[in-house]
């Protein structure tokens, strides 16, 4: 079994390891450098398809629901459409408004989540066209879809989805830059520009994956907690949820994510020296007010756990985890590379079963 396990402990941890050559593996062939485009083989929507979009529709469940909020960000930043996201089991049920000019992109890792079969039905049944973003080939999701997107994480057996996630985002991306290219909202030249970012992703994976020794101290230091908030802000608030659902799953400790400018209007009222709050700060454009929140919570006795691309901030948080820095867009995938470890961590020294986390399934087929 160590073997299957690559040498690794769990096959999270593995599979935490692999995402460089996941994200490497779902890029190759598709960056056209020369053309400042990109290439999806399976996505079967023409240009003049795809310029007449009104309405993007994400839908998903789990960590794949986090992957699509994320998406929405690339997607209404670099394409100018509407993009709403929703929870594949709540999108069913409400009568969607879909006409001929709506796509739904459904992200699934397996391909056979019940709920998100059943809201591709919905969607389809309305005259509406669908996309899935999928790792499993063949599976129900993408066969009933009119095109997908492929990731390329490889089988993923952790019940805890990681590899699958970082390669759902960057799928996301790869469409985004697709779709602009197609509406004419990106240039060629800044395609260009973003694929040459996504070649360096799996080497600052890898850099962003040094940091396990030291996020296992700080598990260390932070297990006995009862409670965590994650805060997160704009496309890092998808990775404060993706964060609290990785720690919640595998060390069944309870965890909140937040956006970060919200916590004035409740968490603040938890925050003691026994919640350890993890603080997302990306050098962005909200990155002052972030860091404001780090003084609120340190004004209140909180322990802050920060990741961040920024440097400085040595007196803001009790515990700093510095990752590289890539182009906005991706750094939810780099801040989610340090939580996956801490959760992982946590999990291992609480003694839970890291890889089999009770009452949950890797797939849910049913509703
Ligand atoms: C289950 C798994 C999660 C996963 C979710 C959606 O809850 O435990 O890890 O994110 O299903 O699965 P899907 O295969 O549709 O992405």
């Amino acid at each position: 079994l160590m073997a299957e396990k690559g040498g690794y402990k769990h096959f999270m941890l593995k599979e935490i390891h692999e995402q460089p050559r996941a994200i490497t593996d779902t890029l190759a062939g598709r960056l056209r450098e020369e053309e400042g485009d990109v290439y999806l083989e399976d996505l079967k929507l023409s240009d003049a398809d795809l310029s007449g979009l009104e309405k993007i529709f994400i839908i998903a469940c789990g960590t794949s629901w986090h992957a699509g909020l994320v998406g929405k960000f690339m997607i209404e930043k670099h394409c100018r459409i509407p993009v709403e996201v929703d929870i594949a089991s709540e999108f069913r049920y409400r009568d969607p408004i879909i006409g001929p000019n709506t796509l739904t992109v459904l992200i699934s890792q397996s391909g056979e989540t019940a709920d998100t079969l059943a809201a591709l039905r919905e969607a389809k049944g309305k005259g509406g066209r669908a996309v899935a973003v999928c790792n499993v080939v063949e599976s129900s999701i993408p066969r009933e879809c009119d095109g997908v997107i492929y990731t390329h994480a490889g089988p993923e057996i952790g019940v805890a989805s990681t590899k699958a996630f970082t390669t759902q985002l960057v799928a996301l991306f790869l469409f985004a830059l697709r779709l602009g290219r197609a509406r004419g909202t990106l240039t060629a030249e800044q395609v260009r520009e973003f694929a040459t970012a996504l070649a360096t992703l799996p080497r600052k994976v890898e850099e962003t994956l040094e940091l396990n020794e030291q996020i296992e101290a700080i598990a260390r230091d932070f297990m006995n907690a009862r409670d965590f908030l994650y805060l997160g802000r704009g496309n890092q608030y998808p990775a404060a949820l993706e964060g609290a659902l990785k720690l919640k799953e595998i060390s069944y400790i309870h965890a909140e994510g937040y956006p970060a400018g919200e916590m004035k209007h409740g968490p603040i009222a938890l925050i003691d020296e026994l919640m350890p709050v993890v603080v997302i700060a990306t050098e962005n454009d909200t990155f002052e007010k972030v860091v404001s929140n780090m003084e609120e919570v340190q004004a209140r006795a909180g322990r802050v756990i920060a990741v961040t691309d920024a440097e400085g901030l040595c007196d803001k948080a009790d515990a700093l985890l510095v990752i590289p820095r890539i182009v906005d867009d991706l750094m939810p995938v780099l801040t989610s590379v340090p939580l996956q470890l801490l959760a992982y961590h946590i999990a291992v020294l609480k003694g839970t079963d890291v890889d089999q986390p009770r009452n949950l399934a890797k797939s849910v087929t049913v509703e």
